[in-house]
């Protein structure tokens, strides 16, 4: 056992990884590792909510957990497994459920986005409430994500706080915690929207595993501006601006220095660099996604079940006492 504070954070198996997820959450997934005690999760319960393919689903599971891995998340120092092995989630769902209001489900904008989509459906509506029982089970202090889950943060601070008031104080109120860059990575297609698993033009996303040749590729074709200059602006040049986080990202470089290197270079040559960059600092992922084997990958996800097992029994013994079970 460890006094460190805890995080926790997961992410669905529904389409691939994009750059988008590795700025937004994996980097502070990685970083975190140092000073907290982290538990992570593939919440595949969670990406149930939209229609998906059952005979697909168990290999996307394992390629998104062995994605997280290749990633930097070192399961020797933090906890991870697939949500849907530790039933303790869906019991505190289910708990939380009783004092969240529907009006307040109904107001999520994901919820709006998807059921649009999707067509409605209880689990739906109910998503945001089994991701703060993620959150909650573990009374963590911090959850790293990118900017696009703020609501569901919210929310999930609101049913704490309902939860205490009602029932004594059980959960402490937990914090999000994004980038300072690239809390909100954009579609290289249409920087107006986020880049997202789900849009259906593969060229809007870089995906985690693409290779150095499709990632030149979707950086050329990136929708930009019809001035020629440089500059981090993103009420004139969101394009430009989008592409500046990502080279600043994965090249450690300030943007400061990148605008006054490429200020005047011309729209292609930086589009080059800023690829290259993009494509160094995706190379150990790629290159440590060809050496983990799909057993290894079960296995320890076992293993990270059947250790989560045990301690979300431990936690869910004072939650149950408090509303007057178990
Ligand atoms: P998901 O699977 O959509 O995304 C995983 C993480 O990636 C972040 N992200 C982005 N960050 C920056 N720019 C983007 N364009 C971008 N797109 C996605 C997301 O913010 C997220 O951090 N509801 C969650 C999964 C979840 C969860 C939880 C997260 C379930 N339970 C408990 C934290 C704690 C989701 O849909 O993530």
């Amino acid at each position: 056992m460890t006094d460190r504070k805890r995080v926790f954070s997961g992410v669905q198996p529904t389409g691939n990884l994009h750059i988008g997820n590795y700025i937004g959450a994996f980097r502070n997934w990685v970083s975190m590792q140092e000073d907290y005690d982290c538990i992570y999760n593939v919440v595949d319960l969670h990406a149930m909510t939209v229609p998906y393919d059952p005979s697909t689903f168990r290999a996307e599971r394992i390629h998104l957990a062995k994605l997280i891995m290749a990633a930097g998340v070192d399961t020797d120092r933090s906890l991870l497994y697939f949500q849907s092995d530790v039933p303790h989630h869906a019991e505190l769902a289910w708990i939380l459920s009783t004092i969240t209001g529907i009006g307040q489900l109904e107001r999520m904008t994901q919820y709006k986005e998807k059921s649009d989509r999707a067509g409605q459906n209880l689990g739906l509506l109910s998503y945001p409430v089994l991701m703060a029982a993620d959150i909650l089970l573990y009374k963590v202090h911090a959850v790293p994500v990118g900017d696009d889950q703020t609501q569901h943060l919210e929310l999930t601070r609101d049913v704490a706080e309902r939860f205490n008031h009602r029932f004594g104080e059980v959960f402490p109120i937990p914090e999000r915690i994004t980038p300072e860059i690239g809390a909100r990575i954009m579609s290289l297609q249409d920087p107006f929207s986020k880049m997202s698993k789900s849009d259906p033009n593969e060229k809007s996303r870089i995906l985690l595993d693409d290779d150095p040749a499709a990632i030149l590729k979707k950086v050329k074709s990136a929708v930009t501006d019809s001035d020629r200059y440089v500059r981090y602006d993103w009420e004139e040049k969101a394009g430009i601006s989008n592409l500046l986080e990502l080279f600043s990202v994965f090249s450690g470089r300030s943007i400061d220095s990148l605008v006054e290197e490429y200020h005047d270079a011309g729209y292609g040559t930086f589009k080059i660099a800023a690829a290259e960059a993009i494509a160094e600092g995706l190379a150990p992922v790629r290159e440590r996604m060809a050496s983990i084997g799909d057993g290894d990958v079960m296995s320890i996800m076992a293993r990270g079940a059947e250790v989560a097992q045990e301690k979300a029994e431990q936690e869910m013994k004072p939650i149950r006492a408090a509303v007057g079970l178990g």
